[in-house]
């Protein structure tokens, strides 16, 4: 079956005024529809994969053939990073994580404000595309917080994503230009916690 673009959980316009309408119109109808896009096109030439969830697809990337891998990777990657960004922002959200989330935080940064520091330095010095996350490694059952390149997913490092900013320009130039540092700030204000929670209890079953 073929992937499928989702709809976003709200209005284009429902992140204003830290994410623009515009922004997440042409991030979600044009950016990420070229992924999904891009990630059929790729797989009409591997039947056996096809059929596969894009979770599954990313975490065994080495099992796809070599010729069309760098593509699923980039489109798989593009595809399964941006249906989670839509999910893990809302309107009338952010402040501090609580439960499950809160407690894991401590537990590996000492507190939030370490976190969201470490998270934003990540973000800064991305050079170029790509993410900065905060992911459940199952191998240490704790959470991290790492920077990857281009669409690369933490799924094919054997992690889970539990919450990442989008770093590419085509998520921030429109409103903030060149001050990526200004809408890192401003994400912290549309950060759904509540679906990070339910993410780190599915990550930990
Ligand atoms: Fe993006």
């Amino acid at each position: 079956m073929a992937h499928t673009l989702p709809a976003l959980p709200y209005a284009f316009s429902a992140l204003e005024p830290h994410i623009d309408a515009l922004t997440m119109e042409i991030h979600s109808q044009r950016h990420h529809k070229a992924y999904v896009d891009n990630l059929n096109k790729a797989l009409e030439s591997a039947p056996d994969h096809a059929g596969k969830d894009i979770v599954s697809l990313l975490r065994d990337i080495k099992s796809v053939p070599e010729g069309i891998r760098q593509a699923v990777i980039n489109n798989g990657g593009g595809h399964h990073n941006h249906a989670l960004f839509w999910e893990i922002m809302a309107p009338n959200a952010g402040g501090e994580p609580t439960g499950a989330v809160g407690d894991a935080i401590k537990a590996a940064f000492g507190d939030f404000a370490k976190f969201k520091d470490t998270f934003k330095q990540n973000a800064l010095t991305q050079f170029g595309s790509g993410w900065s996350w905060l992911v459940w490694d199952p191998a240490k059952t704790a959470v991290a917080a790492i920077k990857l390149p281009n669409q690369n997913s933490p799924l094919m490092d054997g992690l889970v994503p539990l919450l990442g900013v989008d770093v590419w320009e085509h998520a921030y130039y429109l409103k903030y230009q060149n001050k990526r540092a200004d809408y890192v700030d401003a994400w912290w204000n549309v950060v759904n916690w509540k679906k990070v929670e339910e993410l780190l209890a599915n990550a930990k079953k």
